[in-house]
This record gives structure tokens, C-alpha cells and sequence, in this order.
């Protein structure tokens, strides 16, 4: 039994990517994306939203999770209604380049640039307000572009605040976005500062609705529904006691998480993994009786890690194996410039060959995956249940690494962004992103 990607072995994509697009070799490590599950989960996501109606809903890709544009155009092919959260200047460009109607961008961030908040006026899209400072220099900038455009008639700009509920999502500290510690938002006894900034320059913005993301990798759904009744609040407040006539939107983040464990069992011998992971219409479900209650809402949800995460595998090679006195060493040529959430965040990457069935349990032992960066921290995965007769060349597959690998990838060590292919659906690889070269990586440095 080997490894597929839809109908294609990834041994199969290998030997296609060596003749094709290389010449009879192929540096790895890369990733190896297949369209067909994208359109899956963007598909699954959307049906799941379909449950709210008649309530109206809107899906927003997090395109921090993976901006490479290839996927994004995709994306806007497959679902023409699709918005688009973006987290800076760059982004907003890099969306308004790929065809994303501006209305369909949301500009989201604790700290925004002047250069950054003039774009996101000058195009018209949604503005997430993160503070009183955010807002009064999204004020000072508007009142700045407005004397310099007088002749157009001036659109307010749209914000939705993002409110911090002060609610523990039960993750990772690093991947907890609202709490009470938590840098990101306004907490509910600041909003009133807000509202008064607000009505104070009602012909600059305007407030559109409310904005909440409590974390990433979430699990546990009761949370969301804890937020969504916060959020169910402030949203009636603020329509009844402060008379804010247009909102309209009701944003709850994204933070859906996957089951990166789903393989575990076959190369771990810790009988403790085991999740519980809620599909998309799960999550909906927790909080659709709670929403369905508000007249006049749309929401808005903003997954980034559940569009395509599981759409991916890191392909590296193994470089050799070593035996310490305490621990086992299977070292790969990947390494955390690819994937540094293992790193950062202590989080499971399930690892293993291309034939996994082919080594049955006694063929295996426990090792610890390592890459050849100059870290301690530098490992995809601790205690692996690997083949003992793995040899330097063999290809290994680091999967689930669709969301935060590519898009955190670094060039520390001078070690270059590696390739990107995706399996379309007709069948065909398409290298959508070519392995950096010294010269790209020197290219912005001054060298004389
Ligand atoms: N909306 C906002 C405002 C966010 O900050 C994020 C992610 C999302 C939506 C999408 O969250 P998702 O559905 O992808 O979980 N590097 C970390 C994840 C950081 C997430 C940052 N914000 C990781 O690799 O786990």
C-alpha cells in the first residue's frame, strides 16, 4: 500500500516531477499540493455555512495561512463570492492584484501603517478596527486623503471593531488571540470609547459590524458558541442603546482546527493521541440557534488552517541516521524554515515514507525527525514510529502542511524557500512555485 494523492501515488508525482519539470532529478524538500482537496474542504466549508440560512453568510479566506497565488486564483474561480481576510499592506495588494473586488477584502491587524490604512481607504474595503489608537489614526488618515480628494463625493469607510471577550480557546499560548492577556482587540468595557470616536467622525466611518477571532486550532466549539453569545450582545447594544444604524456584519473569525492526529497511530506508539476534531458544519451548528436569533446580521467567518491545511505534504528526503546515547536521529533534509510549527508551537506533524504499509511493526522503531538547522529546535517530530531501514535518499512526507508552513518559511542558515507543485484536477503537476537560488536570496542585500 503507498501513498496517494487523489488518484496518483505521490511516488507517481515524484517520477513525473524528475522528467517533466526537472531534469531525471528533483530537490527536495517541496510541497505538494492537490487542488482537488482544496475544492473539497472550500466546498464542505460553504455547505456547512448554508445551514444558517436564511440567515446570509460569507466564507473569507485567511490568506496568512497560505498566500501563494496560485491557490488564491483557484480559489476565486471556484467561489466567485469568496472574501478574503488579509492581515497587511502587501496582502491587500498582492488580493486586489489576483482580481479580489475590494468589497470583498477585509483589512485585519493590531498595528496597521499609515501606508496600509491609505490603501485600504483609498480601495474601500473593510477596515477591523483593533483599539481607540487604531481608530484615531484611521481618522487622521481619512481626514487627510478627504482634504486632498474633495471634488469625489466621500465614501465613510467601513469598520467592524474587533471586540476581545476575554474567552480561553484551549490552545497553544502562542495560537490564543482573546484573552484577557491577549494583545489583539477591545475588550468590552472600552468599546464605549470606541463608539464615541466613532459617532463623533460619522461622515469619515462608519461602524459596519463586529469582529472576533478568538484563537487558532480550536477544538473545542463551546468556546465559539460562548463567543458568538458575547458578540450576540454587543451587537444589540450597540444597534439599541448607541443607535449605530448600518451594522450589518457579524465577523467570528477563523481558528477551525484540523485532525492533524488523524495518521498518528500508525507511527507513534503514545497511546494518549487521540482528538476530537469538529467538521465545519459542527462549528456552525454550535452557534446557528444562538445567530439565527439576530435580525438584519450577515456572518462572516474567516478559516484559514481548514481550506488547506490537509490540501499538502512537505516531501524530503532522508540524509542519514545517527544513534546517540539517549535517542534515535532520522535526519531529513527539510527542516523549520519549511515547517517551524513543530518548533514554535510544539504541534504534531504526522511523518512518515511514501509506502507506509510496506513496513510492518517490527520494521519500525522511534525516532526523532530532525532537519539540518543550526537549532536544538530544529525537529518535525519527536518519538516517530519509522522504518529502522531507511537510507539516505528515501523519500519521507510531512503531512498536513498546506496552512502556516510555506507562508512562515524563512532563509535562516541562507537556506532557500523551496518549491511548490500542485496536483490539478485534471490530473496534471504544475510547479506553482520554483526553489529560491542564491541570487534571489542575495538580491536585496547590498553586496559591494
Ligand atoms: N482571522 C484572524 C483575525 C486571524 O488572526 C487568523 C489567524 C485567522 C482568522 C485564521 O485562523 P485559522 O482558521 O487559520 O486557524 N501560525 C499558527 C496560526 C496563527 C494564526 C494566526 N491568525 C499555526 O501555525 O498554528
Amino acid at each position: 500500500d503507498v501513498l496517494y494523492i487523489d488518484n496518483t501515488t505521490v511516488t507517481d508525482i515524484i517520477q513525473h516531477i524528475s522528467e517533466k519539470i526537472h531534469d531525471g532529478t528533483v530537490p527536495t524538500p517541496f510541497f505538494l499540493y492537490s487542488m482537488k482537496q482544496f475544492y473539497l474542504n472550500v466546498g464542505k466549508f460553504q455547505n456547512a455555512l448554508l445551514e444558517l440560512a436564511p440567515m446570509r453568510s460569507h466564507l473569507s479566506y485567511s490568506m496568512k495561512a497560505n498566500f501563494n497565488p496560485f491557490l488564491i486564483r483557484k480559489l476565486i474561480e471556484q467561489e466567485k463570492s469568496i472574501m478574503l481576510t488579509t492581515v497587511s499592506g502587501f496582502e491587500v495588494q498582492l488580493a486586489l492584484t489576483l482580481g479580489f473586488q475590494p468589497s470583498n477584502i477585509i483589512l485585519n491587524g493590531n498595528g496597521k501603517c499609515d501606508w496600509e490604512i491609505q490603501l485600504a481607504i483609498k480601495n474601500g474595503i473593510f477596515i477591523n478596527v483593533d483599539s481607540l489608537f487604531d481608530l484615531k489614526q484611521i481618522i487622521q488618515i481619512a481626514e487627510r486623503q478627504l482634504l486632498i480628494s474633495i471634488e469625489k463625493p466621500y465614501k465613510p469607510i467601513r469598520l467592524l471593531i474587533r471586540v476581545n471577550p476575554s474567552i480561553d480557546p484551549k490552545v497553544h499560548a502562542y495560537n490564543s488571540t482573546g484573552l484577557k492577556t491577549s494583545k489583539f482587540g477591545t475588550s468590552l468595557n472600552q468599546l464605549d470609547l470606541l463608539y464615541e470616536t466613532i459617532k463623533d467622525n460619522e461622515n469619515i466611518v462608519q461602524l459596519f459590524g463586529f469582529h472576533c477571532h478568538l484563537g487558532s486550532t480550536i477544538s473545542d466549539v463551546q468556546v465559539v458558541a460562548d463567543c458568538v453569545t458575547a458578540l450576540i450582545d454587543v451587537v444589540e447594544d450597540a444597534r439599541v442603546r448607541k443607535e449605530f444604524k448600518n451594522i450589518r456584519y457579524l465577523n467570528i473569525g477563523g481558528g477551525l482546527n484540523i485532525d492533524y492526529l488523524k495518521y498518528a497511530q500508525r507511527t507513534s506508539k503514545n497511546e494518549l493521541l487521540h482528538t476530537t476534531t469538529p467538521t465545519p458544519s459542527e462549528y456552525i451548528r454550535c452557534f446557528k440557534s444562538l445567530a439565527t436569533k439576530l435580525t438584519g446580521i450577515e456572518i462572516i467567518v474567516e478559516p484559514g488552517r481548514w481550506l488547506v491545511a490537509n490540501t499538502c505534504i512537505l516531501v524530503t528526503s532522508v540524509l542519514g541516521y545517527k544513534q546517540a546515547p539517549e535517542r534515535k536521529y532520522i535526519i531529513v533534509d527539510a527542516a523549520m524554515t519549511e515547517c517551524i510549527r513543530p518548533a514554535l508551537y510544539q504541534a504534531y506533524h504526522h511523518i512518515d515514507t511514501l509506502q507506509p504499509q510496506q513496513y510492518v511493526e517490527h520494521d519500525r522503531d522511534l525516532f526523532d525527525v530532525v532537519g539540518p538547522v543550526c537549532e536544538s529546535g530544529d525537529f518535525l517530530g519527536k518519538d516517530r514510529y519509522l522504518p529502522i531501514t531507511l537510507i539516505r535518499g528515501q523519500y519521507l512526507g510531512i503531512f498536513d502542511t498546506g496552512a502556516y508552513c510555506a507562508t512562515m518559511s524563512s532563509n535562516y542558515n541562507i537556506r532557500p524557500r523551496v518549491a511548490e507543485y500542485a496536483l490539478d484536477t485534471d490530473e496534471c503537476v504544475k510547479q506553482i512555485r520554483r526553489r529560491e537560488s542564491l541570487d534571489d536570496i542575495l538580491k536585496t542585500y547590498n553586496l559591494t
